[in-house]
């Protein structure tokens, strides 16, 4: 299963299933040095990757998607990921869609506004959520993917694509776009406490909502993870919406592993929004993170 380094990890919606026992037969190689952080402007498009796009139906609602080659973006085999390198953000993983189902249901139950918010969708890839909370009245979404490339040819083509039509200019949101490592990437979120901005303006803030999908396979890279969303969730009233599945077989993350780790520290506490059943021995699921 594994080849230069890269390996199928787990099922997308682009794809048919893998088990992905391949990380665990070979040794862990040390990660590379993380990409630099960056923000990407959203005139940053990029001109020569080709971009098709196609509409997702989610229980009625549809938003649109594009479709790039891993190939053509970043020069890589069609693989999930290569860790350290590209961290999956080309493909639509099935959690994406489940976290923007469980808003839909939490916004109707009255549970969730997304009016006047500021939203972070952290592990972005499309950035569907995102785009469904700039479409619901997010005040300010930001998007934060590990590869700038991901941004450029994915994320803002697709959020450029689903506001076109429906964003109305007086009450857009503010989309912005930032790549980089989660140990690092705080120090230029606008609104994460010990960004540089904040540091300069001498104000911390915080995210109100804070999503995210399928960003916690990997163990490794759960604590910067767990520590970012520390620096970024304004007190008291934040909240995380976090999709992902039970386990993820072979390398040992998934939900209950990341709750665990919250349980212990004592700090937030954890409830069940979703819970998907598709037939398939794991479970995936949407937990809405908050602070006790
Ligand atoms: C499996 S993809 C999921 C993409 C998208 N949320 C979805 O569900 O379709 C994992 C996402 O987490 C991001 N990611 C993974 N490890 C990361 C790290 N160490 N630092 C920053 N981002 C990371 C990747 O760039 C990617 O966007």
């Amino acid at each position: 299963m594994t080849t230069n380094g890269s390996f199928q990890l787990f099922s997308s919606s682009d794809d048919k299933p893998s088990l992905g026992l391949g990380f665990l037969e070979s040794s862990e190689p040390p990660l590379p040095p993380p990409p630099p952080s960056i923000e990407v402007l959203s005139s940053e498009v990029s001109p020569s990757v080709k971009y098709t796009v196609e509409p997702v139906n989610l229980d009625g609602l549809t938003l649109l998607k594009g479709r790039v080659s891993t190939k053509e973006v970043l020069g890589l085999p069609n693989s999930d990921l290569v860790p350290g390198i590209y961290e999956g953000g080309l493909k639509l993983w099935e959690g994406s869609l489940d976290l923007v189902k469980a808003l839909r249901s939490e916004i109707q139950n009255g549970h969730l506004s997304l009016k006047g918010k500021r939203v972070l969708e952290l592990g972005c890839g499309h950035g569907l959520p995102g785009i469904f909370a700039c479409l619901e009245g997010a005040a300010e979404t930001h998007f934060q993917d590990f590869n700038a490339e991901v941004l450029r040819c994915l994320t803002i083509p697709n959020v450029n694509a689903n506001l076109a039509e429906k964003s109305q200019p007086d009450n857009a949101s503010e989309a912005r776009f930032f790549a980089g490592d989660w140990g690092e990437i705080h120090q230029l979120l606008p609104h994460a406490h010990e960004s540089e901005m904040n540091s300069e303006h001498g104000q911390a803030t915080g995210y109100d909502v804070i999503l995210m999908a399928e960003t916690i396979y990997s163990i490794s890279a759960q604590r910067n993870l767990y520590g970012l969303i520390k620096k970024c969730m304004i007190h008291p009233h934040g909240v995380v919406y976090m999709a992902g599945k039970k386990h993820y077989f072979g390398v040992g993350g998934g939900t209950r592993q990341f709750l665990s780790m919250l349980e212990k520290e004592g700090v937030m506490s954890a409830t069940l929004v979703t819970e998907v059943a598709d037939g398939s021995s794991n479970v995936r699921e949407v937990w809405k993170l908050s602070y006790k």
